[in-house]
C-alpha cells in the first residue's frame, strides 16, 4: 500500500500541437490555477512551452530521452542534460507507442531512465500488456517481468522518488478503460514487485495509471488505494477535460 502520495497528472501530447495551439491550451491550464500537474509537448515546443510556465505551479514533461550519456555524434538524439536545462522535471520513458513503433526494449528503457536520473529529473517509466497478453491471462506476469527486467538493468535505486506508469495498450486512445478494480490489482501487483527488492521504495513509489484516462472515469480511478495519479493522452490536449481530470486528482 502506499503512503498516500499527492496525485500527480500528467498530459501526454503525443506528435501533436503548433505554437498557436499550445499557447492557447497553456494559457487556458495557467488561468485555471493547476498546481502540481505537468505537460509533456514535443521536444521541440518544450522552450516555447518552458517560457510560458516559468514561475507557475505547471511543470513541464518530456516525452522521451537519449539512452547515451554526455553529449556527442547521436544525430537526431535529445540528452536529459538538455532536458534538465530547458527546465524539464519529468520525463516518459518507454511509452508504449516507443516500444511498439520504434522497437524499445526494457534494457533500452532502463539505460535511457538512468540518464533522466543522472541529470536530476524524474522518469516516469511506462509498462504495459497487450490485448492478446491479458487475454490470455498474463497481464501481472508480464507487466511486472518488464519492471523486473528494467529493475534489473537499472537497479531497484532507480525507482526511487521515480514515477511507475501502467498503461495498457489496449486502452490506449482507444477508448477502453481498464476497470479501477483491475488496475488496482495491476499497480499492488507492481507496488509488491518493487517492494520484494526494497519495501522503503515501494511504498514511495508514485504509481500512475494511464490508458482513456477522462473528466468522466478520473474519480474512480484515483479512488483506488494504489493509483496515485494519472497519465492522460488524448485528454490532455483539450483544457476543459484535463482540467476535470486535475481537479479530480486534488479531490
Ligand atoms: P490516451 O493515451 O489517454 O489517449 O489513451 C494515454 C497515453 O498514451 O499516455
Amino acid at each position: 500500500m502506499s503512503q498516500r502520495l499527492p496525485k500527480l497528472v500528467i498530459g501526454n501530447w503525443k506528435m501533436n500541437g503548433s505554437h498557436a495551439a499550445n499557447a492557447r491550451l497553456l494559457r487556458q491550464l495557467l488561468d485555471a490555477g493547476l498546481r502540481g500537474a505537468a505537460v509533456a509537448p514535443p521536444f521541440v515546443h518544450l522552450g516555447q512551452a518552458a517560457l510560458q510556465l516559468a514561475g507557475s505551479g505547471v511543470f513541464l514533461a518530456a516525452q522521451d530521452v537519449a539512452a547515451e550519456a554526455g553529449s556527442g555524434a547521436f544525430t537526431g538524439e535529445v540528452s536529459a542534460r538538455m532536458l534538465a536545462e530547458t527546465g524539464v522535471r519529468y520525463v516518459i520513458t518507454g511509452h508504449s507507442e516507443r516500444r511498439q513503433y520504434y522497437g524499445e526494449t526494457d534494457s533500452l528503457v532502463a539505460r535511457k531512465s538512468l540518464r533522466v536520473r543522472e541529470a536530476g529529473m524524474i522518469p516516469v517509466i511506462c509498462v504495459g500488456e497487450t490485448l492478446a497478453q491479458r487475454e490470455s491471462g498474463n497481464a501481472l506476469a508480464v507487466v511486472a517481468g518488464q519492471l523486473q527486467a528494467i529493475m534489473d538493468e537499472g537497479g531497484v535505486d532507480l525507482l526511487s522518488g521515480a514515477v511507475l506508469a501502467y498503461e495498457p495498450v489496449w486502452a490506449i486512445g482507444t477508448g477502453r478503460t481498464a476497470t479501477p478494480e483491475d488496475a488496482q490489482t495491476m499497480h499492488h501487483h507492481l507496488r509488491a514487485t518493487v517492494a520484494a527488492r526494497n519495501a522503503g521504495i515501494a511504498a514511495g513509489l508514485c504509481i500512475l495509471y494511464g490508458g482513456s484516462v477522462k473528466a468522466d472515469n478520473a474519480a474512480s480511478l484515483f479512488a483506488m488505494p494504489d493509483i496515485d495519479g494519472a497519465l492522460v493522452g488524448g485528454a490532455s490536449l483539450q483544457a476543459n477535460d484535463f482540467i476535470a481530470i486535475c481537479h479530480a486528482a486534488e479531490a
